[in-house]
């Protein structure tokens, strides 16, 4: 097996994202478009020579292709080990666990998340570092900046290696392991949760639905849910990965989940469902009759996460990004726990974990998780409910009732703006963003502004600065309004607003979503100016 040296030039455009690089997968699939971005990679780490790394992804087209150049350019640079999963699948939690586990120096997921999969959809590469987590963006910045100056890069002229079967084998000086996927993520989850009680719940007769939208979180589900904890066969549904995620897209949220929603919704609902997105950090929660807004999902797994044995000493904070709603502070605030607001991005709460100021994190864009890995954890989020549930023998509905009488309700809503031309979408903010000093006394749908500024974060740990992280607007009363154009789209700008209403008048705990937040979406367009700028009279998506 030789090492051979291909010369190549700069591509553009290789800018890590919110979460790594994200592209449609016929430009991943171009010349040199990977090897470019990996070299760049390896370059930005300090080279792979002697390192162990872990990879893996979340089945998606041209997964399997990309695992195995990996390898070889790993093997071409003289990586020591590269810790695969079988048939080269890793949920992101899973990959997360075990680059911490393996005490090794980071990993590589192939994943555009929620994103779909296919040969015209989307792929993504993504960078993990020694602790688990999202490379900075120190680091991101430094693997751009490679992208923009490479010449060459390493491959190892090899034919593909067996990943079908857990095992060790070499590729030129490199040991590649092959391991189960699932077997140290269910004993990581078996460690921090009761799954005698959950288990007893469910043999009570206690019903679920897990739909793994046909992505990575099926094997996960299927031997964590049915196997261990004894959920009838059929109740993890969807459960093959696909490298075409069924041809849907693999968002656990009202619209792409929207049978499990139907289904929780209509008379035959069991007593709790649950999804996860293509990688299977993303969580969708619901009850019977009760869709869980992610934000509200934080806020009450922060104030019952002590009924799981792996939190029952408490928790030392808790954080959330920006645009999410505040219902965690109001726990936070009321149980005496520090809370942190961090830009959008899982990366942010690594510092923050890490330090040990925070337990629990969260987005509002279906993303929870804890200090047991350095991603969000969609089935991590279902097990915390799944032993909520079974500890306090609530239901779903009456857990959240109970929440929003202590602690109030923030009524939340996010609205997207898919494939705005990036310079009309960003001409609205640069003018909505001149105007924020003038805003405050001013009065929309009713509304008085409190406060307007641009969100910039200096993170507590290592002092770093992030600025222009959205723009957001506080009402008299609670309620909110963020804008801020999304860091993980592959065609054109998409600009999210979201919309936040506060409620603690105990008749108005239960009005339908779109009531509660009728005047501040009214508001939202009036000051930004939405359709004026961009011609588009709703949202292409709502979640
Ligand atoms: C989106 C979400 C964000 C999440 C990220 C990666 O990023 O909004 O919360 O961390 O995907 O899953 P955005 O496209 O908004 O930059
Ligand atoms: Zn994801």
């Amino acid at each position: 097996m030789e090492k051979i040296t291909v010369p190549t030039r700069p591509i553009e455009g290789q800018k890590p994202g919110t979460s790594g690089l994200r592209k449609k997968t016929s430009v991943f699939m171009g010349p040199h478009y990977l090897e470019n971005f990996i070299q760049a990679t390896f370059s930005a780490i300090g080279g792979v020579a002697g390192k162990t790394l872990v990879l893996g992804g979340d089945g998606r087209y041209f997964n399997n292709q990309a695992a195995q150049v990996i390898l070889r350019m790993a093997a071409a640079g003289g990586a020591a080990r590269v810790i695969v999963g079988q048939d080269a699948l890793l949920s992101t939690p899973a990959a997360s666990h075990l680059i911490r586990k393996r005490a090794t120096d980071g990993g590589l997921i192939l994943s555009a998340s929620h994103n779909p999969g296919g040969p015209d959809e989307d792929f993504g590469v993504k960078f993990n570092m020694p602790n688990g987590g999202p490379a900075p963006e120190e680091v991101t910045a430094r693997i751009y900046a490679e992208t923009t100056r490479l010449t060459c890069y390493d491959i190892l002229e090899a034919q593909d290696v067996d990943l079908s079967q857990p095992g060790t084998t070499t590729l030129g000086g490199m040991v590649v392991e092959v391991v189960d996927p699932v077997a140290d993520y269910a004993a990581l989850m078996a460690g921090l949760f009761d799954f005698d009680a959950i288990r007893a719940l469910i043999a009570g007769g206690f019903t679920l639905r897990f739909d793994a939208m046909h992505a990575v979180t099926g094997p996960y589900a299927r031997a964590i849910l049915q196997g261990m904890l004894g959920a009838p066969e059929g109740s993890v549904i969807n459960a093959v990965p696909q490298p075409d995620f069924g041809g849907g897209h693999p968002d656990p949220n009202p619209i792409w989940a929207k049978p499990l929603v139907d289904l929780m919704m209509g008379p035959d609902a069991p007593d709790f469902a649950a999804a996860s997105d293509g990688d299977g950090d993303r969580n969708m929660v619901l009850g019977r009759g009760l869709y869980v807004t992610p934000s509200d999902s934080l806020a009450v797994l922060a104030a019952n996460a002590h009924l799981a044995p792996g939190y029952a000493a408490g928790l030392k904070g808790v954080a959330r990004s920006m645009p999410t709603s505040r219902a965690v502070d109001r726990v936070a605030a009321a149980r005496g726990l520090r809370c942190y607001e961090t830009p959008t991005g899982w990366k942010f709460f690594g510092n923050l974990l890490d330090a040990g100021r925070a337990t629990l994190c969260g987005e509002e864009s279906a993303g929870t998780g804890s200090d047991h890995v350095r991603e969000k954890d969609g089935l991590w989020a279902v097990l915390l409910w799944l032993n909520i549930l079974a500890s306090t023998k609530l239901s779903v509905a009456q857990i959240l009732h109970a929440h929003w009488r202590e602690f109030g309700r923030n009524y939340y809503t996010r609205h997207d703006y898919e494939a705005l031309d990036a310079a009309t979408a960003e001409a609205m903010l640069d003018d909505l963003r001149a105007r924020l000093p003038n805003l405050p006394g001013r009065v929309f749908a009713g509304r008085t502004v409190a406060s307007a500024d641009e969100f910039a974060y200096d993170d507590p740990v290592d002092g770093s600065h992030s600025a222009a992280q959205g723009l957001r607007i506080a009402f008299e009363g609670g309620a909110r309004i963020v804008y801020r154009l999304s860091g993980t789209g592959t065609v054109g700008a998409t600009l999210r607003v979201y919309l936040e209403e506060f409620v603690d008048d105990p008749d108005r705990l239960d009005l339908a979503p779109e009531t509660a937040l009728a005047a501040i979406i009214a508001a939202a367009d009036q000051i930004a100016g939405i359709r004026a700028h961009t011609g588009r009279s709703a949202p292409d998506v709502t979640t």
